[in-house]
């Protein structure tokens, strides 16, 4: 199905780039699990070698996902176009990064995951010696500078960013890389192409952690990048196989299978989370809330312009909170709600709760956290679908036990 018929993207969630199996007319792609297909004579196949190159599995995920993400390349031919899906997240990242060469320079976004901010400094600038410029891309002026005073090969940004939920005005990053040459990549993992598609706002690259609400189960690992550049579609179909850490047949089978209720969980995700941001907002044990839905997040006027479920502002399904007291408050807390699981990871069905300090973001140098405001008192939420009042009512327990 075209991306170019007019489809709501609820729509497009189900049918987007698909088609039925050819040869049985099945509607869900089966787990083509064989490696390797049978060739006619030496060279001449269907179209399909070796299944780390080509899987029909891998396929139908990869055109869903660039379908949802406006790429315009999902239906140039039955196989992938502008969607590559890999083992992980990170190994989605690592493959982006191989677009650049050794010596190259990168700006990235201050706040990312801390496992992005781990492989590009302790690894990649050693072994591909990138130049890594660290910058709030909150800040267009600053952005701007580094920019012209680094002349990056490649822009990083994450929006909303993890964990700290700062929002940066992709459109504002694409005109500024695109000014500079610089190839323009967004990690959409928090807002899925249901709030914000940043290809159509003008990147080059979108990037994903499939293992969250794309497949939105906790039950798969996955990552995704996808472009609209036919350029870069070449280099990165090319980058994919030659380095070769794919997404295997049925995490694609998983990963496709979650994509179809993305629409749905969205939507459930932010109305819960707007009311359990507002009611934290007035909670005399929290501090601070940062929910791109509240008018008293510092970037709200962003979200309501970049952030949209359909026509209506909608701020995701992530929420920070800065607890009133230190670790030991925050271990009470953390270890008194049980609706909410004390687990890394985030977007699934079920919600999660963690301490980036000591989980997710440990990784950081504390210098650094320190500076981001990743403190001993910072409480990440994943609001997943369940009952609105059961999560309000665990999260008023965890915060009573303080
Ligand atoms: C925003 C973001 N990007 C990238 C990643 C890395 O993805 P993965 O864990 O699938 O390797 C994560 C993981 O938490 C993430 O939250």
């Amino acid at each position: 199905m075209s991306s170019h018929e007019p489809l709501h993207i609820s729509s497009r969630c189900i049918h987007g780039g698909q088609h039925p199996e050819p040869m049985t007319g099945a509607v869900m792609p089966p787990i083509f699990t064989s490696s390797t297909f049978v060739q006619k004579s030496p060279g001449v196949h269907s179209g399909f070698e070796y299944s780390r190159s080509h899987n029909a599995t891998r396929f139908a995920f990869e055109r869903c996902l660039a379908n949802l993400e406006s790429s315009g390349l999902d239906e140039e031919t039955e196989r992938t176009c502008g969607g590559f899906a890999f083992a992980s997240g990170l190994a989605a990242i690592a493959t982006a990064l191989e677009l650049l060469d050794a010596g190259d320079t990168i700006v990235c976004m201050d706040d990312v995951y801390g496992g992005t901010n781990r492989l590009l400094n302790r690894v990649r600038a050693r072994t591909q010696a990138l130049k890594i410029i660290v910058v709030d891309m909150s800040d267009l002026k600053a952005l701007e500078q580094a920019i012209t005073q680094h002349k990056p090969k490649m822009v990083w940004t994450e929006t909303p960013s993890n964990p700290m939920l700062k929002l940066v005005d992709l459109a504002a990053v694409a005109a500024l890389s695109k000014a500079a040459g610089a190839i323009s990549v967004a990690d959409n993992t928090f807002a899925t192409p249901i709030l914000q598609r940043p290809l159509e706002l003008g990147l080059d690259i979108v990037m994903h952690s499939t293992t969250k609400y794309v497949g939105g189960h906790s039950d798969t690992v996955g990552g995704a990048l996808i472009t609209g550049r036919s350029d870069l579609a070449e280099r990165l179909r090319f980058l994919q196989n030659a380095i070769g850490s794919v997404m295997g047949p049925f995490d694609a089978y998983l990963a496709l299978r979650g994509l179809k209720t993305l629409a749905l969980r969205m939507e459930r995700h932010c109305q819960s989370a707007l009311r359990i941001a507002t009611h934290l907002e007035s909670h005399p044990k929290v501090a601070r809330v940062l929910y791109p839905g509240l008018k008293s997040h510092p970037h709200f006027a962003v979200a309501q312009k970049q952030m949209r479920l359909g026509t209506t502002p909608a701020g995701g399904g992530m929420i920070t909170i800065e607890l009133k007291g230190g670790i030991a408050e925050s271990r009470r807390f953390l270890e008194t709600v049980h609706v909410f699981a004390l687990a890394e990871s985030l977007g699934g069905v079920e919600s999660l709760i963690e301490h980036p300090a000591i989980m997710t973001h440990a990784s950081v140098p504390a210098e650094q956290r320190a500076q981001l405001g990743i403190s001993d008192s910072l409480v990440r939420l994943s609001v997943g679908i369940e009952e609105v009042n059961d999560l309000i009512a665990d999260l008023n327990r965890g915060l009573d036990a303080i």
